[in-house]
């Protein structure tokens, strides 16, 4: 798929005011600096089009983008960042999880993991919630260029091996690289096919 167009909508802390059209949307949703926003600019080819940091806690509201004029990519905060305040940890809690239960336009949710880490109870808690809640995802290993192939191989392994302890199937997964622009086809195909295309 080509991204012909990109842009910026809205940014809010309340889903009951994300766009109001039907138009199919793709949500990334991680650790803080896990790499949201930069595999967003990486899949759009827009260097800036969401804010990044090397400073976890960059990303703070709901961000909606109209790829093509007929889908949203949306960039969401990250969770797990403990030196964000207690209060507003609970406030990014409750509008990530009012995003996820109520937005019926999100097709399917992109859970970003660093490749680097083994897997950490977080990130399985949460794909164990989006499971109990019937809200389709995959998982993408992001900053694969940090390791070597072989390392990459090893932690996808571990994963399989824990997720499979819950998940009949290992969940559908990419590995990418936004510093080095892997992954970027085979996210954009899955989205295209998932359009309907
Ligand atoms: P929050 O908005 O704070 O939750 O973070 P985020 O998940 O949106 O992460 P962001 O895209 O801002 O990236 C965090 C840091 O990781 C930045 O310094 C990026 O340059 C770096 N980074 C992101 N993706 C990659 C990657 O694929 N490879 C490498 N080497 N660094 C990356
Ligand atoms: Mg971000």
């Amino acid at each position: 798929m080509q991204i012909k167009s990109a842009e910026f909508v809205m940014s809010n802390s309340d889903v009951a005011k994300c766009p109001k059209n039907r138009l199919p949307e793709y949500a990334f949703i991680g650790r803080s600096n896990v790499g949201k926003s930069s595999l967003i600019n990486m899949l759009t080819g827009r260097k800036s089009l969401a804010k990044t940091s090397g400073k976890p806690g960059k990303t703070q509201l709901i961000n909606h983008f109209l790829i093509n004029k007929n889908w949203f990519l949306v960039d969401l905060p990250g969770y797990g960042y403990a030196k964000v305040s207690k209060s507003a940890k609970k406030t990014f809690q409750k509008f990530i999880t009012q995003y996820f239960s109520l937005r019926e336009q999100l097709v399917s949710a992109f859970v970003l993991v660093d490749i680097r880490h083994d897997p950490q109870p977080i990130d399985l808690e949460f794909m164990q919630w989006l499971g109990e809640n019937n809200i389709p995802f995959s998982i993408v290993f992001t900053k694969a260029d940090k390791l070597k192939p072989k390392a990459i191989e090893n932690h996808i392994e571990d994963y399989k091996t824990i997720l499979l302890e819950t998940w009949e199937d290992m969940p559908n997964y990419f590995i990418t690289s936004s510093s080095k622009d892997i992954g970027k086809d085979a996210v954009l195909s899955y989205i295209d096919e998932l359009n309907g295309n």
